[in-house]
């Protein structure tokens, strides 16, 4: 991933769970409250960016300019935006395709709705989404400090194949940290 992922955040507290479609209740635990769908996930369009450099800002060590998110957005590569009911981004997730693998560059679920499972829902819907494209595998760069999200990965069967010493390189008051590559296939 080109990204620069943020250190996982502590699971002590766990916010509301966002509604999701029938499809996916099973995914529902009895006391949350429910705010989103799955229906929701939808492409960016450029009125999106500042709510995606936000939310780009609250989860990155190193954030992303306004400018280089328009750009992604402009090229059309998958740029998906999760929108809660009462309009606020609680997800997004953007990816480059590289013939027929598909490079994740970064997704990140709103502090407020973290531990919600959206993370998880937000990669199986590009997961099959890429599966029914005909893509062969998925790949991604992420901080070795990371753990939230590498068990993410893990857990949806991704596989650690490498790893980048000090690929993300010393930012304000955060050290250079090595990369963990992670594949899965399709
Ligand atoms: C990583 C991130 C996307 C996970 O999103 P999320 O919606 O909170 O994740 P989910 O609720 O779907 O959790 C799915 C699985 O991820 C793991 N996980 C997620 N957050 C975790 C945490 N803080 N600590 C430990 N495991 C965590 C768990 O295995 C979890 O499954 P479980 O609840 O059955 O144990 C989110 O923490 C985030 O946006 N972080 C900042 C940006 C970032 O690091 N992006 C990834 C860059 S590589």
């Amino acid at each position: 991933m080109q990204s620069r992922a943020a250190t996982g955040r502590n699971r002590s507290k766990r916010p509301k769970r966002l509604s999701i479609d029938p499809d996916v209740s099973a995914q529902q635990t009895p006391d949350v409250d429910m705010s989103a769908s799955l229906a929701d996930i939808r492409r960016a369009v450029t009125n999106d960016i500042y709510d995606i450099y936000m939310l780009n800002c609250a989860s990155f060590v190193e954030a992303w300019s306004v400018m280089a998110l328009g750009m992604w957005q402009e090229r059309g590569d998958t740029l998906d935006v999760w929108y809660s009911h009462d309009g606020r981004l609680a997800a997004y997730y953007l990816g480059q395709d590289v013939l027929d693998e598909v490079h994740i560059m970064q997704i990140a679920v709103a502090p407020e709705f973290r531990l919600s499972g959206l993370g998880r829902r937000l990669m199986q819907y590009e997961i099959e989404r890429k599966r029914a494209a005909g893509m062969a595998s998925m790949h991604l760069e992420v901080r070795a400090s990371n753990r939230a999200a590498q068990k993410l990965y893990t857990s949806l069967g991704f596989e650690t194949v490498g790893r980048r010493n000090a690929y993300y390189a010393a930012f304000d008051n955060h050290p250079a940290e090595d990369a963990i590559l992670m594949s899965f296939n399709l």
